[in-house]
């Protein structure tokens, strides 16, 4: 089935370059009405311009499509509360959020300051709680909703210097999950994208031989299909060059212990097999899985 998003709207939060940019093109080419967000800032979130913004937005249009610019800070609930009512005023409706924007300040935790620290956690996970609480009731109300996190594989794997960033992206795994429950009766669908791309964000951090393999092109369609009207719901899909897998919490089955052996010896002599994930399996919510860590087989 081909996927196409005529008569739906769509907000992209730091579309103003790399990634974002280009979910908002692919979005627009079959046929989304997209609101261009992006504050203009650096890489580390300083500064501010409405140009990059308008510069997508302008491209947007000269390809025939239907784009509207906006350079709200996504961590600011009155400026993010303005750009949802002016998607609603001018294109009717929001169906499509995705939490895209980001800032990097990158450094070993023991050199990483709590200004740094907060400055990453507000712009990707409270940035993304206040944009997605935002058009949320928008939402509920028309009982349709796609939302897509912007995740990473430094905060699903970890990655050296990036404390804050990855605890932040790992931040965003957690939102979805509880997102993906409470709004799967209204019909919106969360999930997690964890891209992997060279854009102004990571030039430095990619190898330059991977500019042309790692381009944010072969990140986009799976982005795409995590805000169709078939994305699936409660999924994190991982992105680069081109692969697409799915990333998920498996547990083990674990061992059910009697009185006498909970006790740390009594883990450690068996850690191996509570750790095996022979038999593993993935609960659907935080009840699912004491129910079944409580079945988990008897250590006979
Ligand atoms: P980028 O720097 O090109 O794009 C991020 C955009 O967010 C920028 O245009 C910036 O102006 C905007 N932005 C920053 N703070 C903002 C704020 N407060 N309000 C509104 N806009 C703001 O970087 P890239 O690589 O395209 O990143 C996009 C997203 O993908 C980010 O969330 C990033 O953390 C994530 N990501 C990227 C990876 C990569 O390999 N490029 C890897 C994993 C995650």
């Amino acid at each position: 089935m081909p996927i196409d998003f005529e008569g739906r709207t769509a907000i992209v939060t730091g579309a103003g370059g790399g990634l974002g940019r280009v979910y908002a093109l692919e979005l627009a080419k079959r046929g989304a009405r997209v609101v261009i967000n992006d504050l203009g800032g650096a890489v580390d979130g300083e500064g501010r311009s409405s140009t990059a913004a308008e510069k997508v937005c302008d491209e947007i249009e000269q390809n025939g499509g239907t784009a509207l610019a906006n350079s709200a800070d996504v961590t600011n609930e009155a400026e993010v509360a303005d750009m949802v009512q002016d998607a609603q005023s001018k294109f009717g409706r929001v169906d499509i959020l995705i939490n895209n924007a980001g800032i990097l300040r990158d450094k070993s935790f023991h050199k990483m300051t709590m200004a740094d620290w907060e400055k990453v956690v507000a712009v990707h996970l409270t940035g993304a709680a206040v944009c997605t609480r935002a058009v949320w009731p928008v939402m509920r109300e028309q009982a349709y909703g796609r939302v897509v996190m912007t995740t990473s594989p430094s905060g699903l794997c970890g990655n050296f210097g990036q404390a804050n960033y990855g605890a932040a992206k790992a931040g965003l795994w957690g939102l979805m999950n509880t997102l993906a429950l409470e709004g799967a009766k209204y019909n919106i669908h969360t999930n997690c994208i964890a891209p992997t791309a060279v854009t102004r964000m990571t030039e430095e951090l990619l190898d330059a031989s991977s500019t042309q393999t790692l381009k944010p092109e072969n990140v986009a369609p799976a982005v795409l299909f995590l805000c169709s009207d078939q994305a699936p719901n409660k999924i994190v899909i991982m992105a680069a060059g081109g692969s697409y897998s799915v990333a998920q919490l498996i547990e083990t089955p674990g061992l059910h212990l009697p009185q006498e052996e909970r006790t740390p010896e009594g883990i450690a002599a068996r850690f191996e097999r509570i750790r095996s994930l022979e038999g593993g399996y993935s609960s659907s919510s935080a009840f699912d899985h004491v129910a079944n860590l409580l079945k988990a087989p008897r250590d006979e």
